[in-house]
């Protein structure tokens, strides 16, 4: 794994996707291990997190770990799939690692979708981060237009838990987990961008070519504020781990 040098992010080139894996999955287990473990983690859907989530999980079975005392938090879901629907956040989680690692329906949280009082019920979820002592640990992924959870190119680096519109391109990208490019939700909550920020630490998986533009952008390209990601030039413990792909457009 190699630094690269003068990157406005902390960003590390991984030679494979199962080093950066287990590189995070050794920063878990330390953590784990540091505050027997009572930790919280923030957690990401997509792609990019399944190895991680695969490695986790054989440490678990191998002993190295106890995940059963961990709150897990994930960024985000989208609004208006009918429960349990396989494209849902909550069963691709389930699915990659609560369901292996036995960790309970009260350890995992996903932000509120459908109550009545949205708003409500996105404060009560950002208390409920905090009631577990904040995220210790955040798994973040990038969209192709730099978008991190959902939270799209625009959005205010200060903004909290809350419903959002997907943009096209978003919607387009994910279509590949739907049955049909119609079925793809047009709405999600999301953490905030402010909210992410509150995290400990960041750590951003980012593989392939489709990332290549928005790293470019990001790690060679001006502080612009419109592109979620570059949020992350303003947090203490931020790290991006990017395979020789996504690295193609850095110069
Ligand atoms: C979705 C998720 C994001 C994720 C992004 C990238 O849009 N809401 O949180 O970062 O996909 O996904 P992938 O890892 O598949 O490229």
């Amino acid at each position: 794994m190699q630094r690269l040098p003068d990157t406005p992010i902390p960003t590390f080139l991984v030679e494979t996707q199962a080093s950066a894996n287990s590189h995070l999955a050794d920063e878990i287990t330390a953590l784990q291990k540091e505050r027997s473990g009572r930790i919280a983690l923030g957690l990401a859907t997509g792609s990019s997190p399944i190895g991680l989530y695969a490695e986790l999980v054989r440490r678990f079975e191998e002993d190295w770990i106890d995940l059963s005392f961990v709150q897990t938090f994930n960024l985000d879901e989208y609004r208006g799939l009918p429960a349990g629907h396989p494209a849902s956040y909550r069963a691709f989680m389930s699915e990659h690692l609560f369901r292996k690692i036995n960790l309970g329906p009260k350890n995992t949280h996903l932000p509120p979708t459908e109550a009545e009082d949205l708003d409500e019920a996105c404060a009560a979820w950002e208390e409920a981060i905090r009631a577990a002592g904040g995220v210790d640990w955040q798994l973040l992924g990038v969209g192709r237009n730099g978008h991190v959870g959902f939270n799209e190119p625009g959005s205010p680096f200060d903004s909290r838990t809350r419903r959002v519109k997907l943009a096209e391109s978003t919607r387009e990208a994910n279509a590949r987990f739907f049955d049909s490019p119609d079925e793809v939700p047009t709405e999600a909550v999301t953490m905030g961008i402010g909210t992410i920020l509150d995290a400990k630490r960041l750590r951003v998986l980012a593989f392939g070519e489709t990332k290549a533009e928005i790293l470019g952008r990001v790690l060679r390209g001006e502080d612009d504020p419109s592109i979620p990601l570059n949020a992350l030039r303003r947090h203490p413990d931020a790290a991006l781990y990017i395979d020789e792909a996504a690295a193609s457009r850095l110069g």
